[in-house]
């Protein structure tokens, strides 16, 4: 069965840009990512929306619909009334290119500034094998498909660009926690590097990342808070304190 729904669509640039009224036919079963394929098919087909998978698996699709910050493709239209206006909009934290597509490169800088994962550089390949405890440990985290929906939704950068120069975000704590998790990882100061270099300290655990990660990531839990408190261990436990001046750790 089809119905007639009443669509918001933000389109403009990064000079600014306004809300466009469209009426549009949606089918039973249908995403939100169907329906701006048909406004693209139909009405405006130079509406630009970034996507790739429709599966919820390659991160590109993000957006805000009726101001939350969700995947396209996986936002049902049955989640809506019936006479309910749908609006969509392009992730805010990030600079707007065109209608939905947005510049995410903040995410890609950040990522580089991480230092990379550091086996011992004498073991060979083989030379050591995982247990699967520490497979299972880190697993949650590489279910991350980078949307990018937890750095859009914190609110340390979504309203202050001032604070991204200092804050590397949710999706890098989790990274930086999986390292840190790593049996084979040798950099031990990956609790102090997110505290010192990615802002870790400007996290006051709102959760919000948390609520909007589509793959249910317990980033707040699972990571951010583990590493706070080991860094707040590591700096005011007394014999912490010593052995690393002892052992220039
Ligand atoms: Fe997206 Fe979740 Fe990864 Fe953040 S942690 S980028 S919300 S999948
Ligand atoms: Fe931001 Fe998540 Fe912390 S939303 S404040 S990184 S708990
Ligand atoms: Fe790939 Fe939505 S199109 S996650």
């Amino acid at each position: 069965m089809s119905t007639q729904r009443h669509f918001r669509v933000w389109r403009g640039d990064d000079e600014g840009g306004e809300l466009t009224d469209f009426t549009v036919e949606v089918n039973e079963g249908e995403v939100v990512l169907d329906v701006i394929h048909r406004l693209q098919a139909t009405q405006a087909p130079d509406l630009a929306v970034r996507w790739n998978c429709k599966a919820g698996k390659c991160g590109s699709c993000s957006a805000e619909i009726n101001g939350r910050p969700r995947l396209l493709c996986m936002t049902r239209m049955n989640l809506f009334g019936d006479d309910e206006t749908i609006t969509v909009t392009p992730v805010r934290t990030f600079p707007v290119i065109r209608d939905l597509v947005t510049d995410v490169s903040y995410n890609y800088d950040k990522a580089r500034a991480m230092p990379a994962f550091a086996p011992p550089s004498d073991l060979e390949p083989g030379e050591y094998r995982m247990q699967q405890v520490d497979v299972e440990r880190s697993q949650e985290f590489r279910k991350c498909i980078e949307c990018f929906l937890c750095q859009n939704t914190c609110h340390v950068v979504r309203d202050h660009e001032e604070n991204k120069p200092d804050f590397s975000g949710p999706r890098m704590f989790i990274r930086a926690a999986e390292l840190d998790m790593h049996p084979l990882d040798e950099r031990d100061d990956r609790k102090e590097l997110a505290q010192a270099e990615q802002g870790l300290g400007y996290c006051n655990i709102t959760k919000c990342c948390t609520e909007v990660c589509p793959e249910h990531i317990k980033i707040t839990d699972n990571a951010i808070i583990p590493m706070k408190e080991r860094v707040v261990d590591r700096k005011y436990d007394p014999v912490t304190w010593l052995g690393r001046k002892i052992f220039r750790r």
